[in-house]
């Protein structure tokens, strides 16, 4: 099955719960792509032997991997840590995860600053593009396994919400504009 995604609610009950708007307002995959994700679906069985996964990682130069596993027993101060994924940032590089168990929520920001909730599950794996806001949070099963790909020597910093100034922030604004209308000039 493909990726699920959705437009979120305002509410603020617990983050791990779905979210989502009354009637439920799905995104397709191709409004995530205009934001700059992308999706791949592979077999998470056997992921050390896995083909597929490799030319990926060849052609993308994913050459870095590690694996992540989350859940309460796991973590210590599992709750705080939540909290921290959860808050909205940016990275100067692509995020690259690949979920091969459990499931979980990777929130990003489209173009009107709406919240889209991406869930996913084992074989999906996703690519958030540099600049763009986004958090993550486990879903009610409290469970995830997820690869972590980087090209080269792996820079995990997040810079918090705002940061228009920052240059991965500033390329992706540019990228997106350049791609979805030219900016209207004034005379
Ligand atoms: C992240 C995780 C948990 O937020 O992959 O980077
Ligand atoms: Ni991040």
């Amino acid at each position: 099955m493909a990726l699920e995604a959705w437009f979120m609610d305002d509410s603020n009950e617990d983050q791990r719960l779905p979210h989502h708007r009354n009637p439920k307002e799905f995104v397709p995959l191709d409004h995530l792509a205009e934001l700059g994700v992308m999706y791949w679906k592979l077999n998470p069985e056997n992921y050390e032997n896995d083909t597929e996964l490799q030319k990926l990682r060849e052609n993308r130069g994913y050459n870095y991997m590690d694996l992540l596993d989350l859940f309460p027993e796991k973590v210590s101060n599992y709750e705080e840590k939540l909290k921290n994924f959860y808050t909205e940032h940016i990275h100067a590089d692509e995020e690259i995860r690949y979920c091969l168990a459990g499931s979980g929520y990777f929130d990003v920001r489209d173009k009107d600053d709406r919240w889209i909730r991406i869930w996913i599950k084992p074989g999906d794996l996703i690519v958030l593009p540099a600049g763009i806001y986004h958090r993550f949070t486990l879903d009610t099963t409290n469970y995830v396994k997820l690869m972590r790909l980087f090209i080269g020597e792996p820079v995990w910093t997040a810079y918090n919400r705002p940061q228009e100034e920052h240059p991965a922030r500033k390329e992706y604004k540019k990228s997106f504009t350049n791609k979805f209308g030219t900016p209207i000039e004034t005379h």
